[in-house]
């Protein structure tokens, strides 16, 4: 096993340079075996060819197999040797050769097979249908398995194929191979066989071997087989029997056994598909139950399907009348016979038509005796005859008719009292009257005979009273019959006119009436909408128009076209005549004013009394506009409607509505303003100076000085007007022209010209109050000049007063110096020593005294306090009075007294002059100069008051020396 593994997967010539020794001599050679892959069958024989290319003259060979050789020959560098009776299945051979002591070998692979010694197909049974078989094929003893192929045919196509490659044992086996079959119809009568091939090649040839066939048979028997014939059959008639069995195959191979009676029958066999079907006749048959026996056969399997069949004898009864034909009420009798039947198993009756028993009995004859009665005049009998076998009933029947004669008779149902007919229609005095023999019916009206049992056409005078007689060979019979005629709708035109005229308001009532019997429904239809005659609406316009009146009974409907007009009072409307038109001067136009109404209306506008015609072109003048009332006016009545026509017109500006040259006064917020006609109103806008202002509504705007650009503009176009603006003002003065308060110096020329501002210039006068004289030429002023003056500038526009306070300045004059306190002045006394003197304005004063700390300033400096008076304060006191005019300057002289008699010497100097008063309660003196004695001196209320007043007179002397005594009280 070992060594052949070997030889198969590592041959000698790879092996070599391993086994070689390393550093030998280098002899290459080979060893070749020939053939190297022999095959032979299983006991057969084999030559074997050893070779070597060793170039040694006696290199020797051998071979070393475990299976029977015989050394036939042998030569330089070959041997050939014959192996026999070859059984093993796997053996080892090899050849090999030694050359320069070298040893080299080479196996030969050596395939034993054997053909098959059979290959047998196992039986196959007969196969039901839709079932599995099993086909089984048989290989007996071949090798090697691994290349054997096994194929079961059905005919020609291979059904299985099996190979066994992966069979690894190299000995002969037996090979079983099993493949399901399905039994199915196509595979009847199909023959099956098994082939087997050994495939030796390329080594060796192909061999094949086949079974013998086995022929498939299918069958299918599932239903059970069908009896078809008669259970129960009258005696000495043929029985057909039908044996049917369905769904069989080969339905050409069921087998019939069909037997009545245990007899075989003589059946036809029809195939039809699957379904076969065996039939057979059976005659001559006697009373009495027998069995049918119908037994099928396919295949194995067999079937089988039985019936009782009852064979019996039943004859016909027979039924008499006696007398068949009677008067009425005469008596009759019937008979009902006939022979037994077989089985005697039966029952009888006598049965009027409607089935009512009238007579039975279990045995024949039978007989039923009765009186004849007018109602049975065509009453059948019969003779029912029923016959009981195994649970089932046959019955026969026999019948006979009996007629009674009688006198004829009508009534309410053969010849009913009142007929409605429909005209027309056809129809027939329906009136039959009963009697035997057959009476004959006649109807006469008025006298007039009318056909009984004819159709006639229906029409009016038909309806009427009727008598009808009915006659036969025994009698008469008569009734009155009254026939009523009806018909369709009829809508004639003078109770349903296809005109109607209404009046809008009225109430209307559709008049449209119909005739007919019964008496029609009437509706009209109108836009979907129906109305019933006779129905009250009130017209309104919407009620004109096409009706559909329908008039209805049962014997039908007619349908008529009602036209209606509705009249109706003139309308008008926004749409038809607008209120309000608007219009443009020079355009054509045509002014419209419509009215609805039936008939037509005529209409009239008219304004101012005049009148127009609407609908005519005429071109737009101002002269449209105004307010126009238009009437339309019909039969029906009249409507008006106040139309207003606004003509509209481009602007127009005139000296009118916006003048071209304005003067304003400014005190009266000068504004101007300019219209302009034209409609619509135009826009109105002024322009000066790059500004706009608008006008359109009638304002005034403010202006000043210039010109305007007016333009006025609405959608028919535009006009355009320069407007000059003059703006004067009232007189105006002012602190600048004219100051209201005036300060002058007395003595100089001064003149009281005030200006005043205004357009055109104000011409000024002034006066001081309580005057007359104007006060404008310059004059030389004085202090009597003071006062308040009141000036008025006049111009066109006004007159403006103006007051100035004129205040004319003088220099200080006039200087009195007093001087307070108890006389003679004592030591520690206090002192007053006041300066006064008279400027304008006021003067202020200073002082020149002797230096004494006890001094203090009062009154804005006109008073001198010494406090405390001591000899410090001896010494003359001046006084001096200023203001921006000029000053006045005035001396006193104090001595103050140790001595409670004190004289005080007063030095007037410079013109001034001096009054010393005494103690407020003290005794005032006068010392007056002894110098110069020129000035004069007025003491007022020498005890109260402390004030001495200078007069102004005219003084002589420089120096007043006053010297005052004052005395202690
Ligand atoms: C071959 O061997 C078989 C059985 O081993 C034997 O019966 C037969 O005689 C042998 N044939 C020869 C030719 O040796
Ligand atoms: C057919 O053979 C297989 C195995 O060989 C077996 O299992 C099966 O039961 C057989 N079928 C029938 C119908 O004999
Ligand atoms: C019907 O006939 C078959 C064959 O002839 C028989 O085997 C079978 O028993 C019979 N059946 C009856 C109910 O007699």
């Amino acid at each position: 096993m070992k060594l052949q593994w070997l030889s198969h997967f590592l041959p000698c010539c790879f092996l070599l340079p391993v086994l070689m020794p390393v550093g030998a001599e280098q002899h290459m050679f080979d060893v070749t075996i020939w053939p190297e892959n022999p095959v032979v069958e299983h006991g057969g024989s084999l030559w074997l060819n050893c070779s070597t290319s060793c170039q040694e003259a006696d290199a020797r060979g051998g071979l070393e197999t475990s299976l029977m050789k015989e050394k036939k020959d042998n030569g330089s560098h070959w041997a050939v040797f014959q192996l026999v009776n070859i059984t093993e299945w796997a053996s080892a051979t090899e050849c090999s050769f030694s050359c320069y002591g070298e040893h080299k070998s080479v196996q030969a692979n050596i395939m034993v097979y054997q053909i098959p010694e059979h290959v047998m197909l196992d039986p196959v049974p007969i196969m039901e249908m839709g079932k599995v078989y099993n086909l089984t094929c048989r290989v007996a003893n071949a090798a090697p398995i691994q290349l054997l192929t096994v194929t079961v045919y059905k005919g020609t196509e291979k059904l299985h194929i099996e190979t066994f490659e992966n069979h690894s044992a190299p000995e002969a086996s037996d090979i079983l191979v099993t493949f399901p079959i399905t039994a199915q119809q196509d595979n009847h009568m199909e023959e099956v066989t098994c082939h087997i091939a050994l495939d030796l090649r390329p080594r060796g040839q192909l061999l094949e071997k086949t079974s013998s066939s086995e022929v498939l048979k299918v069958f299918d028997f599932l239903a059970d087989p069908q009896l078809h014939t008669l259970r129960y059959v009258q005696a000495s008639s043929n029985l057909s029997v039908t044996c049917e069995i369905a769904g069989v195959f080969p339905a050409e191979e069921a087998q019939f056994d069909l037997k009545f009676a245990e007899q075989s029958l003589n059946a036809s066999i029809t195939l039809s598909g699957n379904t076969v079907r065996a039939q057979a006749q059976v005659s001559s048959l006697a009373t009495g139950n027998y069995q049918l026996n119908c037994t099928v056969s396919l295949g194995p399997i067999t079937k089988s399907a039985v019936e009782t069949v009852h064979i019996y004898n039943f004859p016909q009864p027979s039924l008499e009348i006696y007398p068949s034909e009677a008067l009425a009420n005469n008596l009759v009798t019937v008979l009902c016979n006939s022979s037994a039947p077989e089985p005697p198993s039966f029952s009888l009756q006598i049965q009027n038509a409607s089935g009512r028993i009238l007579a039975s009995s279990d045995d024949f004859p039978l007989q039923l005796n009765l009186t004849a009665q007018e109602e049975d005049n065509g009453q059948e009998f019969v003779c029912v005859v029923e016959l009981e076998i195994d649970g089932i009933t046959i019955t026969k029947h026999t019948s006979a008719t009996l007629s009674v004669f009688y006198v004829p008779e009508m009534d309410e149902l053969s010849c009913p009292s009142n007929h409605t007919w429909v005209e027309r229609t056809q129809q027939m005095l329906h009136c039959l009257a009963k009697g035997n023999p057959k009476p004959l019916v006649a109807c006469f009206k008025e006298g007039i005979a009318y056909d009984v049992e004819e159709k006639t056409q229906v029409d009016r005078s038909h309806a009427g009273i009727y008598n009808c007689t009915a006659t036969n060979e025994l009698g008469s019979s008569t009734r009155t019959i009254t026939i009523h005629v009806e018909y369709g709708p009829e809508l004639e035109e003078s109770k349903c006119p296809s005109h109607q005229t209404w009046l809008e308001g009225n109430l209307w009532n559709l008049s449209c009436q119909a005739d007919g019997i019964p008496i029609p429904e009437v509706f009209c239809i109108k836009d979907g909408k129906v109305y019933n005659a006779g129905r009250m609406h009130n017209i309104t316009q919407s009620h004109a128009g096409i009706y559909y009146c329908n008039a209805t009974n049962v014997h039908g409907s007619i349908t008529k076209i009602v036209a209606v007009t509705v009249e109706y009072e003139p309308e008008m409307d926004d749409s038809s005549c607008p209120h309000n038109w608007i219009l443009t001067v020079g355009t054509p136009h045509v002014f419209t004013c419509f009215a609805w109404g039936n008939p037509e209306p005529t209409i009239e506008c008219t304004k101012d009394g005049m009148a127009y015609s609407p609908g005519i072109l005429q071109n737009v003048t101002r002269e449209y506009a105004g307010s126009y009332l238009c009437t339309a006016t019909n039969i029906h009545g009249s409507i008006s409607r106040a139309v207003s026509i606004q003509v509209e017109y481009k602007p127009e500006m005139d000296e009118s509505n916006c003048p071209s040259n304005w003067t304003l006064v400014e005190e009266a917020l000068p504004t101007f303003l300019c219209n302009a006609d034209g409609f619509p109103p135009p826009e109105i806008i002024c322009t000066k100076d790059n500004r706009s202002y608008d006008l359109s509504q009638g304002q005034r705007i403010l202006a000043n000085n210039g010109t305007f650009w007016c333009n006025a503009t609405n959608r028919h176009g535009s006009v355009a007007k320069a407007v000059k603006i003059t703006v004067e003002t009232k007189p105006k003065m002012d602190e600048s022209s004219c100051p209201s308060n005036q300060t002058w110096l007395e003595g100089t020329l001064q003149s009281l010209a005030c200006e005043a501002n205004g357009i055109p210039t104000p011409l000024v006068l002034c006066a001081k109050e309580g005057t007359t004289g104007e006060f404008y030429r310059e004059q030389n002023v004085s202090r009597n000049d003071s006062g308040i003056y009141e000036c008025n500038a006049t111009n066109g526009h006004g007159t403006e007063r103006w007051m100035v306070n004129v205040q004319v300045e003088y220099r200080p004059a006039t200087a009195i110096l007093s001087v307070s306190g108890s006389l003679p002045i004592r030591r520690g006394e206090n002192i007053t020593i006041t300066c006064q003197a008279d400027g304008s304005p006021a003067a202020s004063y200073t002082w020149r005294l002797p230096h004494a700390s006890n001094i203090i300033f009062i009154g804005n400096n006109s008073t001198v306090l010494i406090v405390h008076a001591d000899g410090q304060n001896n010494g003359v006191y001046e006084c001096t009075a200023s203001n921006k005019h000029g000053q006045q300057h005035s001396q006193v002289e104090i001595q103050v007294e140790d001595h409670w008699l004190y004289i005080i010497v007063i030095v007037a100097i410079a013109g001034a002059t001096m009054l010393v008063l005494g103690g407020m309660a003290g005794v005032i003196y006068y010392l007056k100069s002894t110098a110069c004695k020129k000035g004069e001196y007025n003491v007022r209320d020498a005890e109260n008051s402390t004030e001495a007043t200078f007069l102004n007179r005219e003084r002589p002397c420089d120096i007043d020396i006053y010297g005052i005594q004052l005395t202690r009280t």
